[in-house]
């Protein structure tokens, strides 16, 4: 059960293997970036699980293999974090034709992707993700990044991988808080983009929960098809792309809000999704039915919905460095049409109803 999706923007094209058995087919490393060193990215929870077993396999195509391992979580997405990379590779010989391979969820891969863009002024890397996530989402597209402390990934490159490695094995070690927040990425696909999708993914919930493989494949699948296709229309976010977006400014407003890494960004996302679904609704572009549908599913995923109260007032302020901001108006992917999104500004006053409406009581 192997699939391949293939992302191509013009300037590069790549192919996202996926399927279970993925990193033990010698075919799926062929035609990578020769280079006599190769470095792997990896964290203190996933290094331990799988960086032995990458390592192995690019012994046999790399003279030298070294592994960094970073620490653990959304609050090391930073600066600090990304400087041991670098410490990492001068101190171990790397050169402008090192392959970084990120090894990880979408933490792991947001940074080194970005110090691959970096390092010596760009090296190739390939993503092997390792979370739901990461699967259906951030391992594809080329966004790459650190947070700052007043807004989310917002230092950070367009580096597109050499390849993406989505190896479904690794799905059965994740936590399910951790699969939840992956569920969360593969059902924006579905207001966004393809509501034959949302059907399915309705119907399929269950097994999906109980990581079925089937139901995995076919979700990681169709997500990076819907990706690429966005993607290859639009690489660098000129319009189209932002649809990827859909729950991103609220959700990016809660997990800076609460503080980086208390809620997932699977978790705000989905959050977020409910909220920007409640503003298509009160701009009179959805109706309540919809809403109510999104919210369930959401919530049949073990996701919340309801939002932290940080008052509006933070909210909006927070919104207001959201990468979509134009002159400080904040710009919200809305659902125009169920399967079809598109980026709107909002009156200020009815962001505020709709965060009042979507915060749970302040504590
Ligand atoms: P994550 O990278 O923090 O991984 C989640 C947790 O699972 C971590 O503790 C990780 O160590 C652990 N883990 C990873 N794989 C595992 C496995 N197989 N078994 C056991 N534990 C495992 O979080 P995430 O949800 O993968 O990614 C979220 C990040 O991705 C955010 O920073 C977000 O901004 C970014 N993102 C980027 C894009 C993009 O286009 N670049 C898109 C979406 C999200
Ligand atoms: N996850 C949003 C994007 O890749 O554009």
């Amino acid at each position: 059960m192997r699939t391949s999706v293939t992302v191509d923007t013009g300037a590069s094209r790549y192919e996202i293997l996926i399927g279970r058995g993925v990193w033990a087919d010698a075919a799926s490393w062929d035609g990578l970036p020769r280079a006599a060193h190769a470095a792997i990215v990896s964290n203190t929870t996933v290094a331990p699980l799988y960086a032995g077993r990458v390592a192995a396999l690019l012994q046999a195509r790399y003279r030298e293999v070294c592994t960094v391992v970073l620490p653990d979580g959304e609050a090391h997405k930073d600066w600090r974090t990304l400087d041991l990379i670098f410490d990492h590779l001068l101190a171990h010989g790397a050169d402008r034709q090192t392959v970084l391979f990120a090894l990880g969820g979408g933490v792991v891969g947001d940074m080194a992707g970005f110090a691959a863009a970096c390092f010596m002024r760009g090296v190739p890397f390939v993503q092997l993700p390792t979370t739901l996530l990461a699967q259906v989402d951030s391992s594809v597209g080329g966004k790459t990044g650190i947070n700052h402390p007043r807004g989310k990934n917002m230092i950070g490159a367009f580096h597109q991988p050499s390849r993406v490695l989505c190896e479904l094995d690794t799905l059965a070690t994740l936590p399910a808080r951790e699969l939840s927040a992956g569920l969360a990425e593969v059902i924006k696909y579905g207001p966004i983009a393809d509501m034959g999708f949302l059907d399915w993914i309705e119907d399929q919930l269950d097994a999906l929960r109980e990581r079925d493989p089937a139901a995995l494949a076919h979700a990681v699948r169709r997500s990076c098809e819907i990706k690429a296709q966005v993607v290859g229309a639009d690489e660098k976010e000129a319009g189209l792309r932002a649809i990827l977006n859909f729950g991103h400014t609220f959700g990016h407003a809660i997990e800076a809000g609460v503080g980086y890494g208390r809620w997932l960004h699977g978790e705000a996302v989905a959050c977020g999704m409910v909220m920007a679904a409640e503003l298509s609704a009160r701009l009179g572009l959805v109706d309540r039915g919809f809403v109510a549908r999104l919210e369930s599913l959401l919530q049949r995923a073990g996701l919340p919905t309801v939002a932290p109260p940080l008052g509006a007032g933070r909210y909006l302020e927070l919104m207001r460095v959201d990468k979509k901001a134009l002159g400080g108006e904040i710009r919200f992917v809305v659902i125009e049409s169920p399967g079809r999104a598109a980026l709107r500004p909002a009156p200020d006053a009815l962001v505020r109803e709709v965060i009042e409406a979507r915060c749970g009581a302040v504590a």
